[in-house]
């Protein structure tokens, strides 16, 4: 049985805007399953309806078995959800966070800070547990955030862009505490992002979703095939006598006076077939380089457009900046 099931699920705001746009999901016990798109792709709404948070317009979601309508309250107390924007209090120290947020659920004091403090420790945040969150870093803030999520041992975790307007290097140690989580607790995770080395280094799977559709769905690497070619980029001393023994290509272009691009399906298998008969024709190679299709590809081949990263992680500086302004 998939853990999530979602049939035709639609979300239409007041004023018409079509947010969720129809969509299913399958998503198995113990999967990462990413949903990957632009800002306003309707990510976050998808989050919200999952999480019965918002109420959908039509369409069926069922969450282990339980209808996020008409189960609402079993729905809440099975899944953790970190929303998009950070909801850990800063006046108030690590532990408290936690310890509040399990007097939410009823959780007992004891059993709360047994379980706060393991949770603190799995991200590395056990030291820094007696400090205010105020003195806390960006990385550090979202770190609590996650295991805030996850006080009540719930069976899915819901991340809406766990690493929003984190540097590089703290998202890359994000994505180490998500995947520890699932290992140590074989927990579900469901997370949007708008980064593509997110979705491609930490999900099992991936749904591109663009103006509210799901418009392609698989795992990574099934995703990459579907672009389906390699791109070689090499510089011979005789690129004459070189595209002869290129006959059996079809898509070879000059990128700049020296330089041949060409494509081909696999280039782990086409590349030591070519060597031996540069080999033979006694072609010298001066540079080679070839790259594999990556999410990027993927994205502009199924949505038409960019991602165009910097512009949107821009903007959302400038949302972290207004929020820490009005605290
Ligand atoms: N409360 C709301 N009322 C009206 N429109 C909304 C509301 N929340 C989101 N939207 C719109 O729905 C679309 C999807 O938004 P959202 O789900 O937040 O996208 P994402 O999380 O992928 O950035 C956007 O066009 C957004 O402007
Ligand atoms: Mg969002």
């Amino acid at each position: 049985m998939d853990i999530i099931h979602v049939e035709n699920l639609v979300k239409i705001y007041k004023g018409g805007i079509r947010a969720v746009d129809s969509i299913n999901l399958n998503i198995k016990k113990g999967e990462i399953y990413g949903f990957l798109g632009p800002n306003g792709a309707g990510k976050t709404t998808t989050v919200k309806m999952l999480t019965t948070m918002i109420k959908p317009t039509s369409g069926n979601a069922i969450i282990n078995g339980l209808d996020v309508i008409k189960d609402q309250a079993k729905v809440r107390k099975m899944i953790g959800l970190v929303p998009q924007d950070l909801s850990v209090d800063d006046d108030l120290k690590g532990i408290e966070n936690l310890e509040l947020q399990a007097s939410f659920y009823g959780i007992p004091k004891d059993d709360a800070r047994e379980r706060a403090n393991e949770l603190l420790k799995l991200v590395d945040l056990y030291e820094a547990k007696d400090r205010y969150v105020s003195t806390y870093s960006g990385g550090m803030r979202k770190r609590l955030d996650l295991i805030t999520g996850l006080i009540h041992n719930p069976e899915i975790l819901f991340l809406d862009e766990p690493t929003l307007g984190l540097d590089v290097q703290t998202r890359a140690k994000m994505w180490d505490y998500i995947s520890k989580l699932r290992k140590e607790y074989g927990i579900t995770i469901f997370l949007t992002t708008h980064y593509l080395e997110e979705a491609d280094s930490l999900c099992d799977r991936i749904g591109i979703i663009d103006h509210g559709k799901i418009v392609v769905e698989g795992s990574p690497s099934e995703l990459k095939a579907k672009v389906g070619f390699d791109v070689v980029d090499i510089v011979v001393d005789n690129p004459e006598l070189f595209k002869n023994i290129l006959n059996d290509v079809s898509d070879i272009s000059m990128m700049d006076n020296k330089t041949i691009r060409f494509k081909v399906p696999e280039s782990e298998v086409y590349l030591p077939k070519l060597f031996q008969k540069i080999y033979e024709n006694r072609l010298k190679i001066q540079r080679i380089r070839v790259e594999k299709p990556s999410l990027d590809s993927v994205f502009i081949k199924y949505t038409g457009k960019e991602m165009r990263e910097h512009e949107s992680e821009e903007e959302i500086m400038r949302t972290m900046r207004a929020i820490r302004r009005a605290r």
